[in-house]
């Protein structure tokens, strides 16, 4: 028997209040990792619905393409970076769409494989890749990055006061040789903080920060969520769920561009200044996991979803 724990999707009852999916609906799963999310809107839409699912982890998508295999051809696959989420959907003749879901950052498949290197409690090597086959691993920054360059990173996608202090004991601990492993990264960090306090590792901060440079994951979610608002139909609905305050606030100020705001006249009246394609929004305060909820995924502890839908 596996002592696999399997876990629930993270907010999966939320998303699907959210996104309504009906018989014969239009779906597109933009990050559809083990797809969790991807088979509850499946029995959904029924047999004559569609959902198109993406993941640039092409393991992923062998895994989950077997686990949905009795969906037939109602599921279809592409390996893919969800940026280009409007170029395929229309290879794929996916117009019309009711329906996207971004469930960003990484899987728990994937932080759980010492191999892809996210975990720095596991011993891997420095990757970080989603797409093994990307150009550039977590090890190319540690290791070439000048201490100016890392202290930018660390501070800018981890959100982490003490990056001078991380950068220079990167850069330090670099001329004793090339920094090959997770844990041995992790320690430099740890050392550099002046040890443990508290649950937060010292390493998490700069290890989101490594992951989001390597995987360039802050531009990929600009562009894929005006491809997603482009490819919904007239009352189509996106939802997205982050896992930190700089793809929150990304999502937040998106929506609200294309929410648009009501300026003020000088001649009197208003007008409403917004960004096309028009939506509304479906909650004003992100949707968060109750405990129940973060019970059947710890994951699902600093989840936010938003969602809106088109007009
Ligand atoms: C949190 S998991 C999704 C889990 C999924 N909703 C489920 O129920 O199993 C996130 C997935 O998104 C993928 N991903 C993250 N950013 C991506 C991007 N820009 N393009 C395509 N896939 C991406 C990751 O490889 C990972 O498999």
């Amino acid at each position: 028997m596996s002592n696999e724990i399997i876990h629930k999707s993270v907010l999966a009852d939320e998303v699907l209040e959210l996104l309504r999916p009906e018989a014969g609906g239009v779906f597109v799963d933009g990050t559809i990792g083990s797809g969790g999310h991807a088979e509850l809107i499946l029995e959904c839409i029924g047999s004559t619905g569609v959902l198109l699912g993406i993941d640039r982890d092409k393991e992923a998508i062998e895994r989950t393409r077997r686990r949905l295999k009795k969906f037939g051809k109602q599921c279809e696959f592409e390996t893919e970076d969800f940026s280009e989420i409007a170029e395929i959907a229309e290879r794929h003749s996916v117009t019309e769409v009711d329906g996207v879901l971004l469930d960003l950052g990484v899987s728990s498949e994937q932080l759980t494989d010492a191999h892809r290197g996210f975990s720095f409690s596991r011993e891997g090597p420095l990757d970080m890749r989603m797409n093994v086959d990307g150009d550039l691993t977590a090890s190319d920054l540690v290791n070439g990055l000048d201490v100016d360059e890392l202290r930018r990173v660390i501070r800018e996608f981890g959100e982490e006061r003490a990056s001078g202090r991380i950068a220079r004991a990167i850069v330090r601990a670099r001329s004793d040789g090339t920094i090959k492993s997770t844990v041995q990264l992790a320690e430099i960090i740890a050392k550099a903080k002046g040890g443990r306090r508290g649950k937060i590792h010292p390493a998490t901060k700069t290890f989101q920060a490594l992951r989001i440079a390597v995987n360039r994951e802050l531009d990929s979610l600009r562009r894929g969520l005006e491809g997603a608002l482009r490819i919904l139909k007239q009352g189509g609905r996106l939802g997205v769920i982050s896992f930190h305050s700089l793809e929150d606030r990304i999502v937040k100020q998106l929506f609200r561009e294309h929410a648009g705001v009501e300026e003020s006249l000088q001649e009197g009246g208003s007008v409403l200044r917004r960004k096309e394609p028009g939506v509304r929004l479906l909650n004003r305060k992100p949707i968060v996991a109750d405990e129940l909820g973060i019970r059947e995924n710890p994951r699902a502890r600093s989840a936010k979803l938003r969602a809106v839908a088109r007009i």
